[in-house]
């Protein structure tokens, strides 16, 4: 990207209604071929609906599966209720994409344990259709998570098809089921009790509210993770998106250039506390 403040055009494919108030929009750049853009699971777009402004999105795809990219947004303002009202064909500006990435080489070989809740799947989502596209690269994947209700649950389809798979482990949650839900009702650290993990030879990631971060850590610490071996990311109010306005610092890091990937280790160092 040459002006990194100028947007590139980028076309919407496909909009995927998630939850009542989540959708994914799958997109392309607008350049003449369609070509997508280079990126690492945890790296993260700034998407303008144009009139509305810009906001952070980090890519919910996988690199592997590179035609398209995706963004799941949560309609919570101006920019999100601005991009929820877009359909396929419709133009977004994108710039990036930013920040720093989850740790996909560094973990290969090792056991892989996510911890997702709510709208926290989307960067883990990445990451999860990096490491089962490259299966064979990593140990045991397990797969955690946890809604508030049925309806809350993102990416339905994908997580009957994780359910299925053999070479993976998931099991989920809700806070408050419903009359047609007969899974599991509860928080997403409730699912702790019914997995084996290796500590020692297992990497933790971790994303969703900060208050299921808080929880979800202190159980992968008592279970005996390392803090180096727990990956999560922080989310703050972020403008330029490329570490020039300060709007994201957390102490004495930006989380837009020096994150939002961080490990438990880094953000314990941090003189600023999330
Ligand atoms: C690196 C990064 C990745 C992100 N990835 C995603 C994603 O994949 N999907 C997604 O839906 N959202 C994601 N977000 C959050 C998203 O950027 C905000 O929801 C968005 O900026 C809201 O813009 P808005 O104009 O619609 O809301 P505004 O009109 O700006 O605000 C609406 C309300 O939301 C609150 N709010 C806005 N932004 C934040 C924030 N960052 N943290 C806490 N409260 C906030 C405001 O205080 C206000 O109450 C991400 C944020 C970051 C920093
Ligand atoms: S968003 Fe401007 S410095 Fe991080």
């Amino acid at each position: 990207m040459e002006n990194i403040y100028m947007p590139l055009k980028a076309r919407v494919v496909s909009v995927t209604n998630e939850t009542p108030d989540v959708k994914t929009f799958k997109l392309r750049l607008d350049n003449g071929d369609g070509a997508c853009i280079p990126f690492l699971p945890g790296n993260f777009l700034e998407v303008s609906s144009f009139g509305a402004g810009e906001a952070p999105f980090c890519i919910s795809s996988s690199p592997t599966r590179n035609d398209a990219f995706d963004i799941t947004v949560r309609s919570v303002g101006s920019v999100t209720s601005g991009l929820h009202k877009m359909k396929p064909q419709d133009i977004v500006g994108i710039r990036g994409p930013f920040g720093n990435h989850f740790p996909c080489s560094a973990v290969q070989g090792r056991d892989i344990l996510f911890v997702g809740g709510g709208i926290g799947l989307p960067p883990l989502r990445s990451l999860i259709h990096y490491m089962l596209d490259n299966r064979d690269d990593y140990g045991d994947i397990t797969i955690l998570y946890g809604a508030r209700t049925p309806d809350d649950r993102v990416y339905k389809r994908e997580l009957d098809q994780w359910a299925g798979r053999k070479d993976v482990l998931f099991l989920e949650t809700v806070d408050v089921g419903s009359k047609s839900w007969s899974g599991r009702v509860g928080v997403v650290t409730i699912l702790f009790d019914e997995i084996f993990v290796r500590p020692k030879i297992t990497t933790a990631f971790t994303c969703g509210p900060p208050v299921m971060i808080k929880f979800v850590i202190q159980g992968l610490l008592k279970m005996g993770f390392r803090p180096d071996n727990i990956v999560t990311t922080l989310e703050r109010y972020m403008k330029c998106g490329v570490g020039k306005c300060g709007h994201c610092a957390v102490g004495e890091k930006y989380a837009c250039t020096d994150g939002p990937v961080f490990t438990f280790a880094d953000i314990q160092k941090l003189s600023e506390k999330p």
